[in-house]
């Protein structure tokens, strides 16, 4: 038998993998259907059928960061830039706890327009309405997390984009992976909810590194991952790296199933932006989690970091009654809890 099945079936049992027998697995095209169905046997055995949604609303799309592979980067003088107001961000979560959503994400670039007080405002105002609140915004001081905990932050999502040191930092100008790194450790230490994830694909991005990012999540031991393939765009210095990232991002995500395997993991918005099933296609392959966008009207299109991004003609409304008809489609059910990480003993 193929060594990489053994790997496969040892994988799902004690959910460990070194850095060169992940590498086997990535490089072996041959057992991706093998892969993809051991993750979605891990997924109903750990997490179940159920299918948490959480509500995103892409707050303002200025950015102080420079990333080069980002359409929001602040050198991108081709996008219009809008902010939200707090009350139009709160009156967005009423309405999507009004849909039936449990978990609302506040997501935006880097925008120092939004300080602590008015963090705390829109969080506060937030919490009343018994939903769990994930926060997305970027670098800040352990201070400026703590403050975010105290009105009732649950949850706090920073991908670290590659564990390639040089490669982030070639990527990320004035930017540090230590810096990346201290911001999870105080986050995890505020006792928040962690989100990590990866860019898959990226320019000179190596199958070892992929593996190492896949054994960062597993070491820090991140509640969820939330990762996606790399789409270039025509704004940035990368537009010209035309390459598919979709199924080696699914290989990825299945491999985060099978090493952690009662985290929280999203089917990414990237991965339907490159094939339209697929987010049906990263439920059957280990994830767990959809978020879906809640912003509405144009911002929808103006929030570009990457090109071709799914719904952004669409409403709040038809996106929640697109994406449950998704998933009853393939007999899941939409999940009516928070949809916090549970921690299971591992035998
Ligand atoms: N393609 C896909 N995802 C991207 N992100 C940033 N730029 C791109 C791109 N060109 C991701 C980053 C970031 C998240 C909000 O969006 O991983 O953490
Ligand atoms: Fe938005 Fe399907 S989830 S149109």
């Amino acid at each position: 038998m193929n060594l990489n099945i053994k790997l496969i079936e040892k994988a799902e049992k004690n959910h460990c993998l070194s850095e060169e027998e992940l590498i086997s697995i990535l490089k072996d095209d041959s057992i991706n259907n093998i892969l993809f169905e051991a993750a979605d046997r891990i997924r109903k055995k750990y997490v179940g059928d159920e299918v948490h949604l959480r509500g995103i609303i892409e707050f303002s799309n200025i950015c102080r960061r420079d990333c080069l592979y980002c359409g929001l980067r602040k050198s991108n003088t081709n996008i219009k830039r809008y902010r939200l107001m707090p009350y139009e961000i709160i009156d967005l979560a009423h309405k999507a706890a009004g849909y039936g959503y449990k978990s609302i994400v506040l997501q935006s670039g880097e925008d120092l327009y939004y300080t602590v007080d008015i963090m705390k405002h829109i969080i506060s105002n937030i919490k009343k309405l018994g939903v769990a609140v994930t926060l997305s915004l970027g670098e800040k001081t352990f201070e400026e997390y703590k403050a975010y905990k105290e009105s009732g932050a649950d949850r706090y999502l920073m991908r670290i984009e590659t564990t390639d040191k040089k490669l982030y930092e070639e990527l990320d100008p004035r930017m540090t992976h230590e810096e990346r790194k201290r911001c999870l450790r105080d986050l995890k230490h505020l006792g928040y909810e962690v989100g990590t994830g990866n860019l898959v694909g990226l320019p000179n991005q190596s199958i070892e590194s992929l593996a190492n990012d896949i054994l960062f999540f597993k070491e820090i031991d991140a509640d969820m991952i939330g990762l996606g393939p790399f789409i270039p765009n025509e704004d940035t210095p990368l537009k010209d790296y035309k390459v598919d990232n979709f199924e080696i991002s699914i290989k990825v995500m299945a491999l985060v199933r099978l090493l952690l395997p009662d985290a929280n993991i999203p089917a990414t918005t990237a991965m339907e932006s490159l094939n339209r099933n697929g987010r049906v296609i990263a439920l059957s392959s280990g994830a767990n989690v959809v978020m879906p966008n809640i912003t509405e009207g144009e911002y929808r299109k103006l929030y570009a970091i990457y090109p071709g991004k799914i719904c952004v003609n669409e409403t709040p409304n038809q996106c929640w009654n697109c994406i449950t008809g998704k998933i009853s489609s393939i007999g899941r059910t939409v999940s009516k809890e928070l949809g916090c990480r549970e921690k299971r003993n591992m035998a």
